[in-house]
């Protein structure tokens, strides 16, 4: 699936420039096509909004809930809102938008506890006058799979959040991206009939995306059942997720916990994803990168890659991960290219981390490939200065527990292994490590024991400069 990114992130992006010109046009002419929304806005509220709060002003509703008046708080059902999970809120969530967005002093979106909005793909477009606090203590919901889904809306992304400068989603709440009639599609991995794939549009949404923004923060909330990745940053700059909680079924397809993507600047702290693809996945363009005490699996570990497809250039640096369990997942740490590439991954380190039962717990792979016939390509995205420190638990061994499968033409260098101890997770038949053109030392004895590293530096690497990040 991640082979389309290339193409789909130049389809979006064109995307872009027509549907945020459209939202701005619906909610400055609301009686053209939703009188019902218009009633609930202006006239009487929804009988279940209470204490009842005068007709609201473009920045003014319900009083802060914690007594706080610095802030403009915004419910969103003083904008029409219903909340009953069948009643389409999004035209009462541009408004709130848009009072927000408009607001001179920052100010609070509020989804309240205990109601459901369903809200269709909507892109919440900034710069706004100052930050905005986004908090859902409610349920956010799209319409329910494909059947469901207008035709004229985006199915690659719902929730978007476009050039904000800042701005924090947090609360207690729930978003729930109701994923299972998309992840049925016959197009998905053998979903067809009699288990096989059909070919055709599979396009599903990614349930939250951050593009061109940045000072952001997401703290606090419980994110399930995306249709596709549960979150996506790109061409963001400094973003900070604390706290979340991620859970998708182990076989939902593609459903990334986070992925990031020319996006620096970032920490993602004490959070549990559970999901079927990549827990974390850092593409192309990332650099200052720390992820500290998170808890992974089921899924496919922590991913740095895949880079470099479409011979594309991919640079990657000081990526670091740790304090972190990772369990019953198909990777733990991973970094994967594919041949052809250009560019690098340097500076990587992977510390303190528990393996429970993973099936390739350290795995390097430069020939990252979706069909059986890749050729063998003389480029590759640079691998170096990759640090595995403490790094100790269980693996199943139907797979060697350190796998570094480096190319030809380009090896890895600068492998470090320090502390890592794996053991199979049953019986006692212990895998031998695999290295391919892996160079690199061990500071202390592993287990299992790693005697096919290469030492020293290769030749290739000493006569060329083929890292062509560094500037
Ligand atoms: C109100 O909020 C502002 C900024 O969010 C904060 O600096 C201030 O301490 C708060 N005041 C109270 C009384 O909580
Ligand atoms: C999609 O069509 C519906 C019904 O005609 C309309 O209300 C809505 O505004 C349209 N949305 C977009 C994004 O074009
Ligand atoms: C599915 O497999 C069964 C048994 O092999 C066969 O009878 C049936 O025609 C297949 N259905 C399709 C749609 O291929
Ligand atoms: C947002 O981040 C930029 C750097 O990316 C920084 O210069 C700026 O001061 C930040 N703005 C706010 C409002 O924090
Ligand atoms: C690690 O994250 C968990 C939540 O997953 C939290 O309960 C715990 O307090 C965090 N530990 C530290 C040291 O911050
Ligand atoms: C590609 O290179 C790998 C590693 O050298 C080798 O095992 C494989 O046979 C090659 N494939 C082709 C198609 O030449
Ligand atoms: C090897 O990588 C480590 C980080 O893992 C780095 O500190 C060190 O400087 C690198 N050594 C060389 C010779 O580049």
């Amino acid at each position: 699936m991640k082979y389309y990114y290339f193409y789909l992130s130049i389809l979006v992006f064109c995307i872009f420039f027509k549907e945020p010109t459209q939202a701005r046009l619906h909610s400055h002419s609301q009686t053209k096509h939703n009188k019902r929304m218009e009633s609930h806005n202006h006239q009487k509220l929804s009988y279940i909004s209470q204490p009842p709060s005068p007709p609201p002003e473009p920045a003014a509703a319900n009083p802060p809930q914690n007594g706080n008046w610095s802030d403009v708080n915004l419910d969103v059902r003083s904008f029409g809102a219903v909340g009953d999970g069948k009643t389409d809120d999004t035209e009462a969530f541009k408004m709130a938008w848009d009072a927000a967005c408009q607001s001179d002093s920052s100010a609070v979106i509020y989804v309240p506890s205990g109601f459901f909005f369903m809200i269709q793909s909507t892109i919440f477009t900034g710069p706004c006058q100052a930050g905005i606090v986004f908090k859902v203590d409610g349920t956010l919901e799209p319409p329910d799979g494909p059947d469901e889904w207008p035709k004229n809306y985006s199915r690659r992304q719902w929730l978007v959040f476009y050039r904000i400068n800042q701005m924090s989603l947090t609360g207690g709440g729930v978003i729930d991206g109701r994923g299972q009639k998309w992840w049925d599609l016959p197009c998905k991995p053998h979903k067809g009939h009699n288990g096989t794939t059909l070919p055709g549009p599979c396009d599903s949404p990614i349930a939250i995306r951050f593009f061109m923004s940045n000072n952001l923060t997401v703290k606090g909330l419980r994110i399930k059942n995306s249709p596709q990745f549960h979150f996506r940053f790109d061409n963001c700059r400094n973003v900070h997720v604390e706290s979340i909680v991620i859970t998708a079924p182990a076989l939902s397809p593609n459903t990334d916990g986070i992925h990031i993507e020319n996006t620096n600047g970032v920490e993602i702290y004490n959070s549990v994803i559970s999901n079927g693809d990549d827990c974390v996945s850092i593409g192309a363009g990332c650099y200052n990168v720390d992820i500290r005490n998170i808890t992974c699996g089921p899924g496919h570990g922590i991913s740095i890659g895949s880079l470099g497809n479409h011979n594309s250039q991919a640079c990657v640096s000081n990526i670091k991960v740790r304090d972190s369990v990772i369990k019953m997942a198909d990777n733990g740490v991973r970094i994967k290219t594919w041949q052809g590439g250009s560019g690098a991954v340097k500076g990587v380190t992977f510390s303190d981390i528990h393996m429970d039962n993973v099936r390739n717990p350290i795995i390097i792979d430069q020939f990252y490939c979706l069909t059986k016939d890749c050729t063998n390509k003389t480029s590759a995205v640079v691998v170096s200065d990759i640090l595995y420190s403490n790094i100790k638990g269980t693996y199943n061994i139907r797979s060697p527990p350190m796998h570094f499968a480096c190319s030809d033409s380009v090896p890895c260098t600068n492998l470090t292994l320090s502390d890592v101890e794996l053991l199979p997770a049953l019986g006692d038949v212990v895998s031998d490590p695999f290295c391919w053109n892996a160079y690199g030392v061990l500071q202390t004895l592993t287990i299992p024991p790693v005697s096919c590293l290469l030492e020293g530096v290769p030749r290739s690497m000493l006569d060329n400069d083929i890292d062509s990040c560094s500037t």
